[in-house]
């Protein structure tokens, strides 16, 4: 098999806040299950990611908490870091854009950028708050979408319609620091021409032929991807500032400069680079293999918010860089709501991932299940602790769970959980073992796909066929009559068992540990899934329950 390299990032999260279900199941969770099988599949892969630590995310909540911004992202970093860890989300470096090393990245690609040309500087008049003596981030000011009339839209973005904004086409802005209508004033910044890089970005993304190049499949964009993208280039594309007067941020590398810095947008991508540098250092490699190399694939996990970001912007920086590989694809997700409302870290409307953990300790696997199953793939998609539940107790339990349940209990009581062996096959056992080694294949072309949800019912599929494999040669009845026959069918669920404990890995990663304990197994890659992988008279550990029913009180 030839081996391949994917640099897999997923969005870094502002450390404004702790992360919840939201945040996972569009940027975090499909990455992870995205790398852990490119892993399983034997390539080799940097799955990147980080906080984000600069622009007004982080200086807004140092306001409101009147505390110091260090001290909020010291505080997310750590909470955020764990969080991911516990949840098996496998970064394979997390990194943080506060980092010296970082900073240095950032100015040392803004310089380069600088003597290539690639900005013009401009002087203009910019919103200014007089009562705090400060110019004002887009994110400081606050009104009217021009678009869809929602009237709490910031001066970068509206998070009701998804437009990307700019703080004078706001109707009625005012200042979020004083709440006063600010006014203009002169300063002078660094803009990326973004109209000078239509053509190009119009063919790379309708028409993939970069992505032809290496062999992608460009038609596994998703649609309302290339939609956003397409509506942002007709309606022509402008000029974008770089860089705010700010005291928080990666300095802009010039002389005497003391309140210019990096615009958040632009420092927050570069910082993929700066994780994948460090990454590809402790591991003994050349970081170039994942960035400049086209044999590489870079894959950008993200919510539909983020598109523009990193389907126009950073591709131009790339490309006025020179030398970088553009994207294979952005499978940005729409997003999650929780019981028909919008998430909001802001309005506290959310789970947060550290609170879940207490009170359903070690259900991990559960929510990632749920959140793979119900995940905003193609429009946004609404969770409840109802259908939470109903999941976990009619797919995990009832299903998946009751499947190995019920092989480990008849080996452990027929033959001490010594796995027995198999003789004559009859042609419906054969249709079984044959069906077990298709499901790699279906499982992985539909994850190459991004189809995560589909995949994830594929593998429930594959418990399925165990429960009605079981159902109708009934060993527990066979048991009386044919020890031969009895001893062959539990030997072929040992080998469903088997598979699915390797295929359930990319989404249940907890649950494919224990169950591979539980059978004794050793670590198998994907392409040698097989529907013998567990010889004869193997011994097996006494049995354990995979999941939990989840009872009304507990929601
Ligand atoms: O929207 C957000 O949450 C940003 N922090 C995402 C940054 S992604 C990347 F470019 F770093
Ligand atoms: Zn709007």
């Amino acid at each position: 098999m030839e081996k391949k390299r994917f640099t897999i990032t997923s969005a870094l999260l502002y450390a404004n806040g702790p992360i919840h279900l939201g945040h996972l199941a569009g940027a975090y969770l499909p990455a992870d299950i995205f790398a852990r099988y490119q892993k399983l599949k034997g390539h080799d892969v940097a799955f990147i990611c980080g906080s984000d630590e600069h622009g007004a995310a982080i200086t807004l909540q140092a306001k409101k908490d009147n505390v110091s911004p260090k001290e909020i992202i010291d505080k997310y970093h750590e909470l955020n870091k764990k969080s991911f860890k516990e949840f098996g989300i496998n970064f394979s470096f997390y990194d943080r854009t506060s980092s010296a090393e970082h900073h240095e990245n950032a100015q040392e690609i803004f310089t380069l950028l600088e003597k290539n040309n690639s900005f013009t500087k401009k002087t203009s008049q910019q919103f200014y708050d007089e009562t705090n003596k400060q110019f004002l981030a887009d994110r400081y000011i606050i009104g009217t979408c021009p678009k869809c009339s929602n009237e709490e839209a910031y001066g970068d973005q509206c998070e009701k319609c998804g437009s990307a904004l700019s703080p004078e086409e706001l109707i009625n802005p005012k200042s979020s620091l004083s709440g006063e209508a600010p006014i203009l004033k002169e300063t002078t910044h660094w803009y990326l021409p973004m109209q000078r890089h239509e053509e190009w970005l119009k063919e790379w993304i309708n028409n993939g032929e970069f992505n032809q190049k290496r062999n992608h499949d460009p038609k596994s964009w998703k649609s309302q991807v290339i939609g956003q993208c397409n509506s942002w280039i007709e309606s022509g594309l402008k000029e974008r500032s770089m860089t705010r007067d700010l005291d928080w941020g990666v300095k802009v590398p010039v002389e005497n400069n003391e309140e210019k810095v990096l615009y958040v947008w632009l420092d927050a991508p570069i910082g993929y680079i700066t994780a994948t540098k460090k990454f590809a250092k402790k591991q003994g490699v050349d970081w170039k293999r994942y960035w400049k190399n086209n044999e590489s694939e870079i894959i950008h996990f993200i919510g539909k918010d983020n598109i523009v970001f990193h389907c126009i912007i950073f591709p131009i920086i790339l490309k006025e860089l020179g030398g970088y590989s553009l994207p294979t694809n952005v499978p940005a997700n729409a997003f999650l709501n929780l019981e028909g409302r919008k998430l909001s870290t802001s309005k506290n409307w959310a789970i947060w991932l550290h609170e879940y953990l207490t009170d359903f300790k070690n259900q991990q696997d559960t929510l990632r299940y749920v959140l793979c199953a119900t995940a905003p793939e193609s429009k946004d998609t609404d969770f409840t602790w109802k259908d939470f539940q109903a999941r976990n107790n009619n797919e995990l339990v009832a299903v998946f769970g009751n499947f190995i349940n019920r092989v480990m209990v008849l080996t452990n009581k027929y033959w001490e959980g010594v796995v027995p062996e198999r003789s004559q096959l009859t042609k419906y056992d054969n249709q079984i073992l044959d069906s077990i080694k298709e499901y790699p294949k279906r499982i992985g072309d539909s994850i190459e796909k991004y189809r995560l949800r589909e995949a994830l019912n594929e593998l429930m599929n594959l418990a399925r066929t165990g429960n009605k494999y079981l159902a109708e040669t009934e060993p527990w009845k066979c048991k009386k009559t044919d020890e031969e026959r009895t001893k062959t069918i539990i030997n072929v669920s040992i080998q469903i068992s088997a598979a699915l404990a390797v295929l359930c890995e990319p989404f249940l990663p907890y649950t494919s540990k224990k169950l591979k304990t539980l059978l004794n197994m050793k670590e198998i890659i994907w392409d040698d899934i097989s529907a013998s992988m567990i010889p004869d008279l193997q011994k097996i550990k006494k049995h354990e329950h995979l999941f939990t029913k989840i009872e009304d009180h507990e929601i």
